[in-house]
Parts: structure tokens; sequence; C-alpha cells
């Protein structure tokens, strides 16, 4: 069996959506049962709190891999590992972790990477998935300025603009990057 944690989140559902067709033996975890009322018929559910061990250590029962789902907050390294060391003492055979692509420099991704680290050091088979940033986050953060603004905003700090390098690209003779990539 596999326990999908974070089931009512941006990908948890996204994966509960794409896995209940393959009929895959699946268990999915929400924060509440309120959250838990979302899952597609028939789904079997769980509430797990990774601030509780004890639920977690519940919904592992029967359960051979885990998809480990942390919530994208500054707890989020502290919560994994937590879920770990609970992890650890079960049957659990594989671990896939939601973690995210970048460096150790940004808040989320060092979070990740420190999570990662505790992940690699606990014996337990491991999987790491590291997307980039979603486009739906565009229509979460930005949903609104777009709407009444026409515009959104970001902050790119002292990194070059695509418009400084294209004069770069056009003496290497690469394609015009605005034409998108050759
Ligand atoms: N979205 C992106 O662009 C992106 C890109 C790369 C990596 N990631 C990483 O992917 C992960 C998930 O992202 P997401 O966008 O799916 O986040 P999300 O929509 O906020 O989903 C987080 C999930 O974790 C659950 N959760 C929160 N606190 C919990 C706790 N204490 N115990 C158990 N479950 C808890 C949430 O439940 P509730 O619904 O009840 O709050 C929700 O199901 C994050 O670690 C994020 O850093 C995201």
């Amino acid at each position: 069996m596999i326990l999908i944690t974070g089931a009512s989140g941006n990908v948890g559902r996204e994966v509960l959506k794409q896995i209940v067709p393959t009929g895959a033996s699946i268990r999915a975890a929400f924060q509440s049962m309120r959250k838990a009322a979302s899952a597609p018929p028939g789904v079997e559910v769980a509430v797990v709190d990774y601030e509780q061990p004890e639920t977690l250590r519940a919904a592992l029962k029967g359960v051979e891999k885990v998809l480990l789902v942390g919530p994208p907050t500054a707890r989020l390294a502290a919560l994994e590992r937590s879920a770990m060391d609970t992890i650890w003492q079960s049957e659990v055979r594989q671990v896939v972790k939601l973690s995210a692509m970048g460096g150790r420099a940004a808040t989320f991704p060092r979070q990740h990477a420190e999570s990662e680290d505790y992940i690699r050091s606990s014996g337990v088979a491991y999987t790491f998935l590291r997307p980039n940033g979603f486009m739906q986050n565009i229509l979460l953060y930005s949903g609104d300025t777009v709407r009444t603004q026409n515009a959104f905003y970001g902050s790119e700090g002292e990194r070059p603009r695509q418009s400084d390098r294209r004069p770069r690209y056009r003496r290497s003779g690469s394609q015009d990057p605005d034409r998108g990539r050759p």
C-alpha cells in the first residue's frame, strides 16, 4: 500500500487524481476529516498531523511506500524530520519525498535540502522529486494584481534582466531568447 500525504494540497490532490484510476492500493492522508471529505469516492483516508506522530504511526499500518509531502512553511524540515523518525520505525520500504529544485541559498530549497540530508541518513530507500515552481503559483500569488492592475510583481534581486542578456545571445549566434529555445 502507498500512503499519499498532503492529499489536500496542490500536488497531493493532483497525485490522488492521477493514481486512483491506476488501481494502485492507496491511502490518502489529510489533516482533518473535514478535508478528507474531498477525497475521490472509494479512496481509503487517514487523518495525519505531523505535529502528532501517533497519527502518522496509525496511518502507516500496512504501508510499504510513502509519498512524503511537507507543508511549504518554516517548519517544513522539522516536520519532515519528525515524520521520518516515525516512518523509520515502521514497515515502510521506500519514501518518495516531494522536494524542490534549487540550491541552499533560498528558503524553501534550503529546507528541502536539510530534509533530504536527514532522509539520506535514515537508511530507508528514497526518491527525491525536485520540481521547479508551478505555474499555478502565479494565480495564487498574483491573481489579485493581474485582475485589478493587469500586472504581476516579482523580486529578482541583482540578476540581469532578459533584455540585458539579449545582445550576448545575438553575438554568440544563438536564437533570440524571446523566440524560445533553439
Ligand atoms: N507549489 C510549488 O510550486 C512547489 C514547487 C516545488 C516544490 N514544492 C514543494 O512541494 C510541497 C507541497 O507543495 P504544495 O504546493 O502542494 O503545498 P500545499 O498546497 O500547501 O499542500 C501542503 C499539504 O500539506 C498538508 N499539511 C500542512 N501541514 C501539515 C501537518 N502539520 N501535518 C500533515 N500535513 C500537513 C496540507 O494540509 P491542509 O490542506 O490541511 O493545510 C496540504 O495537504 C512543499 O513542500 C513545497 O515546498 C512546491
